[in-house]
């Protein structure tokens, strides 16, 4: 069920990218159509931006108040509107007003669609779901880029289509439930209730939800007044605002969405003659930015997020450097160099600096501040956003695209040092060590990664007796032999706490998990341990009364007689 909530609301993701990257193939046509200045480019260009940070303004207040669901069916039936009118426009203010309804519609969904997605999961997916999203946008980019080549010049259908995912957002949205969460601040707890069992599905046990429920229960009430803005930059919160602000500073001055509104334009400047080229190489960026997305999403989490960083920030200052040369010379001969360089920005951007802000931006916050702190954040996102979008004709217009691309580079290296100089590993180290590490006042890079630390003979117990029931009952309900050893799942737990080769493999799972059990626990958080796991409950099914009855080994006076 959590993979279906994931996909309906990463339709939203879709459609942020759909409405950022449609405006790079209708543009070519639009300028033929009607009389555009450079400064009406730019403002109807910008205007998604532009009206995605209103969008992100309301969408807190919004969700808080009318709920996840509602919020997110709201800005479905304004993307729809938004796609159909942007069909019908006959002049280009007209559009401008389309795309800042558009620009609305997505500010919304990209703030409310990932909280509506984190909500949902469990705890241990939620970095991954987020990446996700991610991927979302960079297929909606893509989704576009496909359009514009299909459609060549009619951008009328071109805007028009925008409205399907919009309307099957609506239709998605329209089946599912509001989340847990956000029933239970309204004390709706049956339907809370409901909402997660359903949400979890068979694959976990009552017992469990019922856990997962009270959890939330218990974290809903509000034990703090709510957090202000100046919050924000007290001493045990402001590193972590730097970080978050910084690194969406760097990721859009790097010029990302110059290129993905602009792509075409881009290649026109580096030499590529034919509109249809122009679109089709447009494809391979799109094409790239979702590929390397997914190498990204692999290395997220085994690289850590420092050394992803230097690489995107080294590979993406190369390859700007690269266009900036090729522009900045004119010769023919390197327009090649300048494409390749095109497919190494891109490639870096997306497998870095792409989803890093956003995935470091959900981790570096204390908890007390970090619903405000994450609109803070995204609310500069789309500033900075506009403000490359916006400036970006203008500023070609004046100092050629070299020289435009060698501001983007010298950003980049900035990043370098900046990750240097600032930004901690969180790369497995659990949200309260991250917060902890901030209260102590200790520079925020120096904070160590947590590596799993192998379970000696001699370590100190690092599992409670509740865990390890816990952990044991869930491995059951995971096993094969889950049906018979329900009955008796808890002696079993007990007497598994008593064999040292378990002990340590469980161990090693809460360790691995950040101290403690994952709420719905799946295979995969079993990791190696689940065949020391699985090969104790398999000894113990064979030796359980259920297996002795059907063999006929189970003693006289037993269950069979
Ligand atoms: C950025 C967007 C950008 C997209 C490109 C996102 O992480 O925030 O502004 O258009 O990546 O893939």
């Amino acid at each position: 069920m959590i993979y279906i909530v994931a996909a309906v609301a990463g339709i939203a993701g879709l459609l942020f990218g759909f409405d950022e990257g449609v405006i790079a193939g209708a543009l070519t046509t639009l300028r033929q159509q009607f009389d555009i200045s450079t400064f009406s480019e730019g403002l109807m260009t910008a205007a998604v931006p532009f009206g995605a940070l209103f969008g992100a303004l309301v969408a807190g207040p919004a969700a808080e108040q009318h709920g996840r669901r509602a919020t997110l069916l709201f800005a479905a039936v304004l993307f729809t509107l938004g796609a159909l009118l942007a069909g019908m426009i006959s002049a280009i203010w007209m559009l401008t007003a389309c795309r800042l309804l558009l620009g609305f519609a997505v500010g919304i969904a990209a703030m409310v669609a990932p909280l509506y997605i984190s909500e949902s999961a469990p705890a241990a997916m939620r970095g991954m779901l987020v990446s996700i999203y991610q991927l979302a946008i960079t297929l909606g980019i893509l989704g576009a880029y496909i359009v514009n080549y299909a459609l060549d010049d009619a951008w009328r259908p071109m805007f028009m289509l925008g409205a399907v995912p919009a309307i099957a957002l609506f239709v998605g949205m329209f089946f599912l439930r509001d989340t847990p969460r956000w029933l239970l601040t309204q004390g709706r707890s049956e339907q809370a209730a409901n909402a997660l069992a359903k949400l979890r599905g068979s694959a976990v046990s009552a017992e469990h939800v019922q856990h997962e429920l009270e959890t939330m229960a218990g974290a809903n009430t509000p034990s703090q007044k709510p957090a202000t803005w100046s919050d924000l930059i007290a001493p045990g919160v402001r590193p972590a605002f730097v970080v978050a602000i910084g690194l969406f500073l760097l990721q859009q001055f790097s010029g990302i969405n110059a290129v993905i509104y602009y792509a075409p334009t881009v290649f026109q400047e580096a030499g590529f003659d034919s509109g249809s080229t122009q679109v089709l190489a447009t494809m391979g960026v799109g094409l790239v930015n979702v590929l390397m997305t997914l190498a990204g999403m692999a290395l997220i989490d085994r690289i850590g997020r420092r050394k992803l960083l230097y690489l995107g920030f080294a590979g993406t200052a190369v390859g700007l450097g690269m266009i900036a040369i090729g522009a900045i010379t004119g010769a023919q001969s390197l327009d090649v160099l300048a494409v390749l360089g095109l497919l190494i920005y891109i490639g870096s951007f997306a497998a870095s600096i792409g989803p890093l802000p956003w995935v470091m931006m959900s981790e570096v916050f204390p908890s007390h501040v970090r619903s405000l702190a994450m609109s803070a954040t995204t609310i500069s996102n789309w500033g900075f956003n506009f403000l490359v979008v916006f400036s970006f004709p203008e500023l070609v217009a004046s100092l050629g695209l070299g020289g435009v691309f060698s501001i983007y580079t010298i950003v980049c290296l900035v990043g370098l040092y900046f990750t240097w100089q600032f930004v901690p590993e969180t790369s497995g180290v659990p949200l309260e060590k991250i917060e902890a590490h901030l209260a102590s006042g200790q520079p925020f890079s120096q904070l160590q990664p947590a590596l799993p630390k192998p379970v000696t003979h001699t370590d100190a117990p690092v599992i409670s007796p509740e865990q390890m029931e816990q952990l044991m009952l869930a491995s059951i309900a995971l096993s094969p032999y889950a049906e018979h050893l329900q009955p008796m799942a808890k002696t079993i737990a007990l007497v598994a706490s008593q064999n040292h080769q378990v002990r340590c493999a469980a161990q090693n799972v809460v360790q691995r998990c950040g101290g403690q059990v994952p709420n719905a626990l799946t295979k995969q958080h079993l990791g190696p341990e689940k065949h020391t796991l699985f090969t104790y409950l398999e000894h113990t099914y064979f030796a359980s009364p259920a297996f002795l009855k059907t063999v006929g080994e189970w003693p006289v006076g037993g269950p069979r007689d």
